[in-house]
């Protein structure tokens, strides 16, 4: 399920982002069904569940976070971010290490995140 691609309105479709780029056996992302909401800063997309919320940042732009200078790992905490989910407190994560939950929103992020997910609504 790795190639398929997600779009701004949340239909699948062929925007060319996430593991479509490279082959399965490359693919990066834990196995997933479908695709679920997630908002950023306002804008909703819809992302592999099952996966980290950074995995998800890479699905929606693949070469920024991939060349981000991310440790993965829990270290370097520029991944950090703040979400919420429901009406639950909003809480102050590292998304590396959160799972996607259907419906989160992330409501802060670092510059760093702030950069590489820039035009998150456009089709670059
Ligand atoms: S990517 Fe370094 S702490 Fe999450």
């Amino acid at each position: 399920m790795c190639f398929e691609v997600a779009t701004i309105d949340g239909e699948k479709g062929k925007r060319g982002t996430g593991c479509s780029d490279v082959g399965e056996e490359e693919c990066v992302l834990y196995e997933y069904e479908k695709l679920v909401p997630l908002r950023i800063g306002g804008i909703d997309v819809r992302v592999p569940e099952n996966n980290s919320l950074l995995r998800c940042f890479q699905y929606l732009k693949l070469y920024p976070i991939s060349m981000g200078g991310f440790c993965w790992n829990a270290d370097c905490r520029t991944c950090e971010v703040v979400i919420q989910v429901g009406t639950e407190p909003a809480r102050r994560v590292l998304s590396c290490q959160t799972t996607v939950i259907p419906g989160m929103a992330v409501l802060e992020m670092t510059e760093k995140l702030k950069f590489c997910l820039r035009n998150l609504d456009s089709e670059d």
